[in-house]
Protein backbone atom coordinates (compact mmCIF):
# COMPACT_ATOMS: atom_id res chain seq x y z
CA UNK A 1 0.00 0.00 0.00
CA UNK A 2 1.30 3.70 -1.02
CA UNK A 3 2.77 5.39 2.26
CA UNK A 4 1.87 8.09 0.65
CA UNK A 5 -2.06 8.21 0.04
CA UNK A 6 -2.19 7.11 3.66
CA UNK A 7 -0.23 10.25 4.35
CA UNK A 8 -2.26 12.72 2.12
CA UNK A 9 -5.85 10.82 3.96
CA UNK A 10 -4.74 11.39 7.73
CA UNK A 11 -3.59 15.18 6.35
CA UNK A 12 -6.66 16.32 4.51
CA UNK A 13 -8.86 14.75 7.38
CA UNK A 14 -6.97 16.61 10.13
CA UNK A 15 -7.12 19.67 8.19
CA UNK A 16 -11.02 19.14 7.55
CA UNK A 17 -10.93 18.67 11.46
CA UNK A 18 -9.48 21.84 12.49
CA UNK A 19 -11.20 23.76 9.86
CA UNK A 20 -14.93 22.73 11.12
CA UNK A 21 -14.81 18.87 12.29
CA UNK A 22 -18.56 18.86 12.56
CA UNK A 23 -19.37 20.14 8.93
CA UNK A 24 -16.84 17.72 7.59
CA UNK A 25 -19.14 15.09 9.08
CA UNK A 26 -22.07 15.78 8.56
CA UNK A 27 -22.54 18.77 5.70
CA UNK A 28 -25.71 18.97 6.53
CA UNK A 29 -24.77 21.91 8.60
CA UNK A 30 -21.72 24.46 9.10
CA UNK A 31 -23.18 25.49 13.03
CA UNK A 32 -24.14 22.27 14.39
CA UNK A 33 -24.86 22.89 18.11
CA UNK A 34 -23.58 19.87 20.83
CA UNK A 35 -27.37 18.87 20.71
CA UNK A 36 -28.32 18.72 17.03
CA UNK A 37 -25.18 17.02 15.94
CA UNK A 38 -25.45 14.03 18.43
CA UNK A 39 -29.47 14.08 17.29
CA UNK A 40 -27.82 13.01 14.00
CA UNK A 41 -26.26 10.76 15.44
CA UNK A 42 -28.53 9.01 17.00
CA UNK A 43 -30.69 9.15 13.91
CA UNK A 44 -28.23 7.44 12.08
CA UNK A 45 -28.61 4.58 14.46
CA UNK A 46 -32.08 4.57 14.67
CA UNK A 47 -32.53 4.65 10.77
CA UNK A 48 -29.60 1.72 9.89
CA UNK A 49 -29.55 -0.36 13.32
CA UNK A 50 -32.68 0.15 15.32
CA UNK A 51 -34.31 -1.33 12.29
CA UNK A 52 -32.28 -4.11 11.43
CA UNK A 53 -31.81 -5.23 15.27
CA UNK A 54 -32.50 -9.46 13.52
CA UNK A 55 -29.22 -8.71 11.00
CA UNK A 56 -27.03 -7.34 13.87
CA UNK A 57 -27.77 -9.19 16.87
CA UNK A 58 -28.96 -12.42 15.53
CA UNK A 59 -30.61 -13.18 19.09
CA UNK A 60 -28.07 -11.55 21.07
CA UNK A 61 -28.92 -9.12 24.04
CA UNK A 62 -27.26 -5.42 22.53
CA UNK A 63 -26.30 -4.77 26.26
CA UNK A 64 -23.40 -7.64 26.35
CA UNK A 65 -22.47 -7.35 22.26
CA UNK A 66 -19.24 -6.33 21.57
CA UNK A 67 -18.74 -3.59 18.16
CA UNK A 68 -16.14 -2.07 15.93
CA UNK A 69 -16.48 1.43 13.89
CA UNK A 70 -14.48 2.06 11.34
CA UNK A 71 -14.50 5.89 10.75
CA UNK A 72 -15.37 7.69 13.52
CA UNK A 73 -15.08 11.40 12.95
CA UNK A 74 -16.11 13.37 15.87
CA UNK A 75 -17.99 10.15 17.54
CA UNK A 76 -21.05 10.94 16.71
CA UNK A 77 -22.61 7.34 15.86
CA UNK A 78 -20.17 6.19 18.27
CA UNK A 79 -21.85 7.86 20.80
CA UNK A 80 -25.24 7.09 20.24
CA UNK A 81 -23.81 3.18 19.17
CA UNK A 82 -22.05 3.21 23.09
CA UNK A 83 -25.67 3.57 24.10
CA UNK A 84 -27.35 0.52 22.75
CA UNK A 85 -23.97 -1.81 22.78
CA UNK A 86 -22.15 -3.49 25.60
CA UNK A 87 -18.86 -1.84 24.17
CA UNK A 88 -17.51 -0.23 21.32
CA UNK A 89 -14.34 0.33 19.86
CA UNK A 90 -14.04 2.70 16.80
CA UNK A 91 -10.88 3.83 15.09
CA UNK A 92 -10.32 6.78 12.72
CA UNK A 93 -7.14 8.04 10.34
CA UNK A 94 -7.04 11.45 11.27
CA UNK A 95 -6.00 12.59 15.09
CA UNK A 96 -7.59 15.77 15.06
CA UNK A 97 -11.13 13.95 14.90
CA UNK A 98 -9.91 11.32 17.19
CA UNK A 99 -9.37 14.63 19.99
CA UNK A 100 -12.98 15.58 19.32
CA UNK A 101 -14.24 12.32 19.79
CA UNK A 102 -12.63 11.41 22.81
CA UNK A 103 -14.57 15.03 23.78
CA UNK A 104 -17.88 13.79 22.42
CA UNK A 105 -17.54 10.38 24.59
CA UNK A 106 -16.25 11.56 27.85
CA UNK A 107 -19.20 10.25 29.51
CA UNK A 108 -19.32 6.92 27.76
CA UNK A 109 -16.90 4.61 29.43
CA UNK A 110 -17.53 1.60 27.35
CA UNK A 111 -16.44 3.45 23.96
CA UNK A 112 -12.88 3.35 23.05
CA UNK A 113 -11.42 4.92 20.22
CA UNK A 114 -8.02 4.58 18.22
CA UNK A 115 -5.88 6.67 15.49
CA UNK A 116 -4.94 3.95 12.97
CA UNK A 117 -2.93 4.07 9.96
CA UNK A 118 -5.89 4.22 7.29
CA UNK A 119 -6.03 0.96 5.88
CA UNK A 120 -5.87 -1.90 8.99
CA UNK A 121 -7.32 -2.41 12.66
CA UNK A 122 -3.84 -3.71 13.68
CA UNK A 123 -4.68 -0.58 17.05
CA UNK A 124 -7.80 -2.79 18.08
CA UNK A 125 -6.78 -4.58 20.99
CA UNK A 126 -7.63 -8.51 20.68
CA UNK A 127 -10.90 -10.24 21.09
CA UNK A 128 -13.74 -11.00 18.92
CA UNK A 129 -16.31 -9.01 17.64
CA UNK A 130 -20.08 -9.70 17.65
CA UNK A 131 -21.08 -6.44 14.85
CA UNK A 132 -18.91 -3.98 12.73
CA UNK A 133 -20.36 -0.87 11.11
CA UNK A 134 -18.99 1.98 9.17
CA UNK A 135 -21.15 4.78 7.42
CA UNK A 136 -19.97 8.21 5.00
CA UNK A 137 -16.41 6.85 5.10
CA UNK A 138 -15.43 4.10 2.70
CA UNK A 139 -17.02 6.78 0.06
CA UNK A 140 -14.38 8.96 0.58
CA UNK A 141 -11.07 6.17 0.61
CA UNK A 142 -9.72 6.70 -2.84
CA UNK A 143 -7.90 3.37 -3.04
CA UNK A 144 -9.93 0.06 -3.56
CA UNK A 145 -7.13 -1.78 -2.34
CA UNK A 146 -7.39 0.31 0.95
CA UNK A 147 -11.25 -0.79 1.31
CA UNK A 148 -10.54 -4.35 0.07
CA UNK A 149 -8.01 -4.49 2.95
CA UNK A 150 -10.34 -2.83 5.86
CA UNK A 151 -12.93 -5.60 4.59
CA UNK A 152 -10.25 -8.60 5.65
CA UNK A 153 -9.09 -6.88 8.39
CA UNK A 154 -13.03 -6.74 9.64
CA UNK A 155 -13.38 -9.81 9.06
CA UNK A 156 -10.15 -11.21 10.66
CA UNK A 157 -11.90 -9.49 14.13
CA UNK A 158 -15.85 -10.39 13.73
CA UNK A 159 -16.92 -13.90 14.99
CA UNK A 160 -18.05 -16.86 12.64
CA UNK A 161 -21.86 -15.71 11.46
CA UNK A 162 -21.70 -12.19 12.67
CA UNK A 163 -22.47 -8.64 10.22
CA UNK A 164 -20.61 -6.20 8.82
CA UNK A 165 -22.59 -3.66 7.91
CA UNK A 166 -21.36 -0.42 5.67
CA UNK A 167 -21.66 1.90 3.47
CA UNK A 168 -19.91 2.68 -0.23
CA UNK A 169 -20.19 5.14 -2.61
CA UNK A 170 -22.35 2.99 -5.27
CA UNK A 171 -22.25 6.19 -8.23
CA UNK A 172 -19.89 4.54 -10.98
CA UNK A 173 -20.57 7.94 -13.20
CA UNK A 174 -18.33 9.98 -10.71
CA UNK A 175 -15.49 11.30 -11.73
CA UNK A 176 -12.99 9.68 -9.36
CA UNK A 177 -9.02 10.57 -9.02
CA UNK A 178 -6.60 8.37 -7.43
CA UNK A 179 -5.68 10.31 -5.00
CA UNK A 180 -8.61 12.34 -4.00
CA UNK A 181 -9.54 12.11 -0.01
CA UNK A 182 -13.37 13.46 -0.68
CA UNK A 183 -15.01 11.46 -3.95
CA UNK A 184 -13.61 8.24 -2.84
CA UNK A 185 -13.71 5.02 -5.79
CA UNK A 186 -17.25 3.64 -6.07
CA UNK A 187 -18.36 -0.01 -6.22
CA UNK A 188 -20.51 -1.83 -9.01
CA UNK A 189 -22.49 -4.59 -7.46
CA UNK A 190 -20.61 -7.08 -9.18
CA UNK A 191 -17.44 -5.55 -7.41
CA UNK A 192 -19.07 -5.60 -3.99
CA UNK A 193 -19.82 -9.14 -4.51
CA UNK A 194 -15.74 -9.70 -5.23
CA UNK A 195 -14.69 -7.82 -2.17
CA UNK A 196 -17.12 -10.08 -0.17
CA UNK A 197 -15.53 -13.41 -2.06
CA UNK A 198 -12.02 -12.65 -1.64
CA UNK A 199 -12.02 -11.37 1.76
CA UNK A 200 -14.21 -14.05 3.73
CA UNK A 201 -17.97 -12.72 3.54
CA UNK A 202 -20.96 -13.72 2.15
CA UNK A 203 -22.93 -10.49 0.45
CA UNK A 204 -26.55 -11.51 1.60
CA UNK A 205 -28.06 -8.32 1.10
CA UNK A 206 -27.10 -5.37 -1.02
CA UNK A 207 -29.28 -2.17 -1.50
CA UNK A 208 -29.06 1.40 -3.39
CA UNK A 209 -26.54 -0.05 -6.14
CA UNK A 210 -25.73 2.72 -8.65
CA UNK A 211 -26.32 5.48 -5.22
CA UNK A 212 -23.93 7.32 -3.43
CA UNK A 213 -25.34 5.43 -0.57
CA UNK A 214 -24.89 1.26 -1.33
CA UNK A 215 -25.32 -0.43 1.59
CA UNK A 216 -23.94 -4.27 2.05
CA UNK A 217 -24.49 -6.79 4.28
CA UNK A 218 -21.32 -8.71 4.73
CA UNK A 219 -21.96 -11.88 7.08
CA UNK A 220 -18.49 -13.59 8.09
CA UNK A 221 -18.58 -17.21 6.70
C1 LIG B 1 -17.65 12.09 6.76
S1 LIG B 1 -16.76 11.58 8.17
C2 LIG B 1 -17.92 10.43 8.92
C3 LIG B 1 -17.65 10.13 10.36
C4 LIG B 1 -18.62 9.16 11.02
N1 LIG B 1 -18.67 7.90 10.33
C5 LIG B 1 -20.02 9.75 11.11
O1 LIG B 1 -20.89 9.32 10.35
O2 LIG B 1 -20.22 10.63 11.94
C6 LIG B 1 -15.52 10.49 7.50
C7 LIG B 1 -14.50 10.05 8.52
O3 LIG B 1 -13.72 9.00 7.93
C8 LIG B 1 -12.38 9.16 8.35
N2 LIG B 1 -11.53 8.47 7.36
C9 LIG B 1 -11.27 8.84 6.09
N3 LIG B 1 -10.43 7.96 5.51
C10 LIG B 1 -10.13 7.03 6.46
C11 LIG B 1 -9.31 5.88 6.48
N4 LIG B 1 -8.59 5.51 5.42
N5 LIG B 1 -9.25 5.15 7.62
C12 LIG B 1 -9.96 5.53 8.73
N6 LIG B 1 -10.75 6.61 8.77
C13 LIG B 1 -10.84 7.36 7.64
C14 LIG B 1 -12.18 10.67 8.38
O4 LIG B 1 -11.07 11.05 9.17
C15 LIG B 1 -13.52 11.13 8.93
O5 LIG B 1 -13.48 11.24 10.32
Amino acid sequence: MADSILEKMRRDWDERARENARYYVNTAREDWTDEEFFQSGERTVAEEISTDMINICQGKNPAEMKVLEIGCGAGRVTRALARQFGEVHAVDVSGEMIAQAKKALANQTNAHVYQNNGMDLSVIPGGQFDFAFSTIVFQHIPSRDVIHNYVKEVARLLKPGALFKFQVQGDNTLDTTADDTWLGVPFSDGQAVEMAEQCGFEPRHRHGAGQQYFWLWFFRK
